[in-house]
């Protein structure tokens, strides 16, 4: 008997960071243990009162059955004063707002709510994978968008063909960017949302890193904007060094989150009552985010201080875990990543692995490496004098 995948999951590549891994298991295997910028996924616990509320959360909740495949009533309401707080926008915890095992599900299973076949949903390339795979598993077609380093990484709204746009049901964005490290301010933002509502296609923002910044100001979030058509995605994941906990939510349109209640409750279940519970404890508190921030700026300043001096461009982020390094001048991120892993042995993600190719044919991760600044700050020194020391 021919065991054989599905035509969807024969056209799905290698996932990236698979090889990532493979990579760094080659160098351990040479008795060698690099410094992993790889995988965005931290490296230090989540905080202790976070995980205390959970255990008191199990003990206190020790009899219920399966969990809100919405979130329960307390958690929502806590992510609607939350958003109030710290975007000054109003959501109905009742209708506005929908739980999310962590963004990975929410971002993946949203298209089978909008997406027939054949419907195009604008992708943001380089971008996080599930906006792609959930388009082909829906049998959408993915248009990669690409976002202007010259202006920031915006999206460059000017090259997505009348006919596209005309086409495209749903587009994806996600400011403060992943790889790029890019903040969009409001009136860009807005120039996004008017572009959206002329063509009638919904907008999709997902929001992970909204909290995650180096800027002077706290990044905008798109709700600030509006709601009708808009929906975000939200994480714990990367705010409170919670990935492992897999916990979020979307919110916006109520015809929209009205949609994807209903993928949801037929797809997968709710986030665990207990973690929903650490995840309202982790949103009743900003000294811990306050704490994360000030980390991981400091690795920034070690790492990009370093790459600069080492002789290449200065790529210092405004927001997020990562550092979108350009290469040297003339190679590719692959063969950089390469260099990074044999010479200094720093674990790096090419660019072309995270980036797709656009309609023009050229690849918009080509010639840059991403940092993950997930290592400690003693590590990230370490890879600063070994960084400094590369004949670039
Ligand atoms: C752009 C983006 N969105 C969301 C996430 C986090 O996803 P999750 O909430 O599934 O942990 C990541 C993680 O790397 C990401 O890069």
């Amino acid at each position: 008997m021919d065991i054989t995948p599905s035509k969807r999951v024969q056209s799905i590549g290698a996932y990236a960071f698979a090889a990532v891994d493979a990579k760094v298991g080659e160098l351990k295997a040479r008795g060698i243990t690099p410094i992993d910028f790889g995988v965005g996924d931290y490296a230090q616990p989540t905080p202790q009162f976070i995980r205390e509320a959970a255990k008191k959360a199990i003990d206190e909740r020790a009899s219920y059955g399966y969990p809100s495949y919405i979130g329960d009533a307390s958690y929502r309401k806590t992510v609607a004063a939350w958003t109030k707080k710290r975007f000054g926008a109003e959501l109905n915890p009742d209708t506005e707002i929908c739980a999310t095992i962590g963004s990975k599900e929410g971002v993946f299973n949203f298209h089978e709510g909008f997406i027939d076949p054949g419907d195009v949903v604008l992708v943001p390339s380089p971008g996080y994978p599930p906006y792609k795979r959930g388009t082909l598993f829906a049998e959408g077609i993915a248009h990669f968008y690409r976002m202007d380093p010259k202006k920031n990484f915006a999206p460059d709204l000017d090259a997505i063909p009348a006919e596209v746009a005309k086409k495209a049901k749903l587009m994806w964005i996600n400011y403060p960017n992943s790889p790029t490290g890019a903040v969009l301010k409001k009136d860009e933002l807005k120039r996004i949302a008017d572009f959206c509502r002329k063509h009638e296609i919904i907008l999709a923002a997902d929001e992970a890193y909204t909290e995650l910044y180096y800027t002077d100001q706290p990044p905008p979030s798109i709700l600030e904007v509006g709601k009708e058509g808009i929906v975000t995605s939200f994480s714990l994941s990367k705010r409170s060094i919670m990935t492992g906990w897999r916990v979020g939510w979307f919110a916006g349109d109520k015809r929209i989150i009205d949609i994807f209640k209903k993928v949801k409750t037929n797809v997968d279940s709710g986030t665990a009552t207990f973690i929903q519970d650490a995840a309202t404890a982790a949103l009743s508190d900003e000294k811990h985010v306050d704490e994360l921030r000030k980390e991981t700026r400091t690795k920034r300043d070690i790492v990009c201080k370093a790459l600069v001096d080492a002789g290449l461009p200065d790529c210092t982020p405004q927001s997020t875990l990562y550092v979108w390094q350009k290469a040297p001048k003339g190679s590719s991120g692959i063969d950089f990543a390469a260099r990074l892993v044999e010479e200094a042995h720093l674990v790096t993600t090419p660019g072309e692995w995270i980036s797709d190719t656009l309609p023009d044919g050229s690849n918009p991760g080509a010639g840059y490496v991403r940092f993950a600044l997930v290592p400690s700050i003693e590590e990230c020194k370490t890879a600063a004098e070994r960084i400094r020391k590369l004949k670039v």
